[in-house]
């Protein structure tokens, strides 16, 4: 009796994989010879390849693909749990002459609408489409998913959901915990500041990166020694290296204790700041929308990060404002050579 049980049991495995086998190898072939699960999805290959040639270069991850992934985060986080907001839903762009006024960001939205009238996608669609490939066109990134079918916005999104840099913590995190993240997706999410410059905290230096190679976690951490550009700006704090920006939201984040060793944890851990990051972001292009269709296999896949993470020249351990007291300090080599002055973007 019991064999004849664990006999059962074992069948009802065997078929579930082999139904779980079956969904995986599902396949449709669009005309464009490319393959994908949803046959909704065929459409948004030659979109994709619009996308990577009008919008970033021919697949850059250049300032355009910063600026994607910076819009989708702006589109998205206006929203609240407590019913406010549309979310992931493309407002940022389709009413973007509102959003603008506190947002900040119609350089972006001004490159992005002519390309976005040509897909004929919906906005949201658009927005959250575009950071996915432009994040997948930067060395070491995840390969974001991407889901398909949101409707047109209602509404512009209402005014004070970004967090600022000069947001204190407790604010930062009230913010992300009003729109459903927790303090560990809220750090996780700003893995993106790893492909991250500023134009506007000190205008006298557009494109100036927030760190030199994928490793914002790490020189977040490094004592600050000088402004980049003109002097101290707000949201600004001093930074390691020349032509590097700081902002003040980074390094008080890294600083505190609900997040430092969120923080400190990301470092040299490529794995584990993807696959958190690539969560986090899920989570957030989906915010406020209902049942869409998965076409994440339409994003390229990104090429990997060489690592592992270093000091830059000049740089040690001596020099880490290590705020986590809970585990030790990852060890890690220091470039060679004098100590460099950041490109900017
Ligand atoms: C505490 C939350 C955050 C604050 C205070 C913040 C603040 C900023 C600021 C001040 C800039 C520079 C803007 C400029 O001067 O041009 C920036 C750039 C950027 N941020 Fe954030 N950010 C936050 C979270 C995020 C998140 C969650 C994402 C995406 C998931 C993101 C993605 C980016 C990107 C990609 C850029 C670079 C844009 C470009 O180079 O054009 N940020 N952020």
């Amino acid at each position: 009796m019991a064999f004849a049980r664990l006999s059962a049991v074992i069948a009802f495995a065997f078929a579930t994989v082999q139904v779980a086998k079956g969904s995986l190898i599902k396949r449709i072939t669009c005309p464009s010879g490319q393959v994908t699960a949803n046959k909704a999805c065929c459409a948004l290959f030659p979109i994709v390849d619009r996308i990577q040639k009008d919008l970033f270069d021919g697949g850059e991850c250049g300032e355009e693909a910063h600026s994607a992934l910076r819009l989708a985060f702006h589109d998205a986080i206006g929203f609240s749990i407590n019913g406010t907001g549309g979310g992931a839903d493309g407002s940022i762009l389709a009413f973007n002459k509102t959003e603008n006024a506190f947002r900040k960001i119609d350089d972006i939205t001004d490159r992005q609408f002519p390309v976005f009238l040509e897909t004929g996608l919906s906005a949201g669609d658009f927005v959250h489409l575009a950071a996915a490939v432009g994040t997948g066109n930067c060395p070491g990134a995840p390969r974001l998913r991407f889901f398909f079918g949101r409707p047109p916005p209602k509404a512009a999104a209402p005014d004070l959901t970004v967090p600022e840099p000069t947001d204190s913590v407790t604010a930062i995190l009230s913010r992300f915990a009003d729109a459903g993240f927790a303090p560990h997706e809220a750090v996780a999410l700003l893995s993106s500041h790893t492909i991250a410059a500023a134009d506007e905290v000190d205008p006298t230096i557009p494109g100036t990166p927030f760190d030199s190679d994928s490793q914002v976690f790490l020189e977040v951490l490094l004592k600050g020694k000088l402004f980049p550009g003109n002097g101290s700006q707000p949201g600004e704090v001093l930074s390691p290296l020349a032509g590097e920006m700081r902002l003040q939201s980074d390094f008080v984040i890294s600083q505190d204790s609900r997040t430092a060793c969120l923080w400190q944890n990301m470092i040299n851990n490529q794995t584990r700041m993807t696959r958190q990051f690539k969560r986090a972001m899920h989570k957030m292009q989906l915010l406020g929308q209902g049942t869409l269709t998965d076409c994440s296999d339409v994003i390229p896949v990104p090429k990997p990060f060489a690592g592992p993470i270093k000091y830059p020249a000049s740089f040690s351990q001596a020099d880490v404002q290590q705020a986590c007291v809970q585990s030790a300090f990852p060890s890690l080599a220091t470039v060679a050579g004098p100590a460099p002055t950041v490109a900017p973007v």
